[in-house]
């Protein structure tokens, strides 16, 4: 399967066959957010899986909800149709604690329905021209908060093991043997100019203008941090060793006393399946534990669109082929994380493997926006964000839809949050 909405495709459409995309894509990817409540317990639909997440039911009212105020009100003028929702699904309305008084399934696939039913009417004769940029922007909606949706799930059918427990006294312990500066597993990329970001009709307000910045040479991971790699540091005590930890995050890893990821594996795991559901700090503590640091996002995107040979940058790791199940862990389909390096299609220019997919990747970058920034739909999209007090994610995950797959795309999540399908890939170089 291939999908309609790459960046390379954009600008040689016509209006005609936008439109065509568009009610695909719409379809493609309501069909994936169906497919996730499929077997949904009145439970899952209704209790926080965790005090700082919505419930379930409330991000599907929450996505009709969206596509109502945007389309239907906004762009179409016409009244709301659901005012008994403005309170309850609006992102502004009531307090995540406060969202479990839902509607039930039913009642809710109805309003999905209803108002999918009037925005798709509507966009038989809505002026596309004008209008493009906001309905791309409700596909990516829909996709991130269908990607929530499948943490929470996660979260409520995940049976956390225990991994075995090491003394809390490591101190003294030695550096790791492998020592501050062997470049195994890792690859070089040439520093320089580079232009971030991108400014096609999908590109949101946050990667958007491009933005000129200058790297140095660096050596990066091949592939994100695997279980087998990560189960070294917590071994060696990596938990309850401060000297790895930035000080906010031996306070957090003190005070909720966490020791170990949250989707840490049971069984016999897949140790060569990156970790998954690691908070900034833990990446950034294995990171120093290793003698390395985390990417910033300028150096995580050159890693994913450099081409070493024609010294250019891609829009695709590797190269110009459209976006496919070929190239990458993505869109939910495999239902978790798979090993590394099992994507050559995959592979960037500059020998990355899984740079889209699999795990988002942490990286050491507040989230800001670039120079000259405009925000869009509204400012609480992404301006709200701005505060030196989130990190820049980078490469989506196997949860990700292709809507939001790109090496542009700008994720953010408190250093602190362990629920999102997060992993990371450490670099090497000043
Ligand atoms: C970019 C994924 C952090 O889900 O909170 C959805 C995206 N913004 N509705 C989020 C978003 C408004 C956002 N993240
Ligand atoms: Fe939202």
């Amino acid at each position: 399967m291939t999908f309609s909405s790459t960046p390379l495709a954009d600008a040689e459409l016509s209006l005609a066959e936008h439109r065509q995309h568009l009610q695909a894509d719409m379809h493609a990817c309501r069909n994936s957010t169906l497919r996730l409540i499929q077997d949904l317990t009145t439970d899952e639909w209704r209790r926080q899986a965790h005090h700082d997440f919505s419930p379930i039911g409330w991000h599907l009212g929450h996505i009709a909800f969206t596509e109502s105020l945007w389309l239907l009100e906004h762009l179409q003028r016409s009244p709301c149709a659901y005012p008994q929702y403005q309170k309850l699904f609006a992102a502004d309305g009531l307090p995540k604690a406060e969202r479990e008084n839902l509607p039930d399934l039913t009642t809710i696939l109805h309003f999905m329905a209803d108002i999918r039913d009037r925005a798709l009417a509507y966009l038989e004769t809505a002026p596309l021209d004008r209008q493009l940029r906001l309905w791309r922007w409700l596909l990516q909606h829909e996709s991130q908060h269908a990607e929530t949706a499948t943490y929470l799930l996660t979260m409520h059918r995940w049976s956390p093991t225990v991994a075995p427990s090491t003394p809390d006294v490591f101190d003294s312990s030695p550096l790791p043997p492998w020592g501050t500066t062997a470049t195994d597993g890792m690859v070089f990329v040439q520093g320089g100019n580079l232009q971030l970001g991108r400014q096609t009709i999908d590109a949101l307000d946050n990667e958007q203008p491009p933005y000129a910045v200058d790297v140095h040479d660096f050596w990066i991971d091949q592939t994100p941090v695997t279980v087998a790699e990560y189960a070294e540091f917590m071994a060696a005590g990596g938990y309850h060793n401060s000297q790895w930890w930035h000080p906010e995050g031996w306070l957090w890893r003190q005070r909720y006393k966490v020791t170990q990821p949250l989707y840490w594996p049971s069984g016999a795991p897949e140790v060569t399946s990156p970790v998954c559901g690691v908070s900034w700090y833990e990446a950034d503590a294995y990171a120093c534990f290793v003698g390395k640091r985390l990417p910033t996002e300028a150096e995580w995107e050159r890693a994913a669109r450099w081409h070493p040979k024609a010294q250019t940058m891609q829009s695709l790791p590797w190269g110009n082929e459209s976006l496919s199940d070929r190239h990458g862990n993505f869109g939910g389909g495999r239902g978790g994380v798979t090993p590394v390096g099992q994507y050559p299609a995959g592979r960037s220019a500059t020998g990355c493997d899984d740079l889209l997919g699999n795990v988002w990747e942490w990286t050491s970058t507040w989230f800001e926006g670039y120079p000259g920034f405009q925000a869009f739909p509204y400012k609480g999209y992404s301006q709200t964000y701005f505060d030196r007090a989130h990190r820049v994610l980078r490469g989506g995950s196997w949860a990700t839809r292709p809507w939001v797959l790109r090496p542009t795309f700008r994720n953010w999540y408190y250093p602190h949050v362990q629920q999102i399908f997060a992993g990371f890939r450490c670099v090497l170089g000043t």
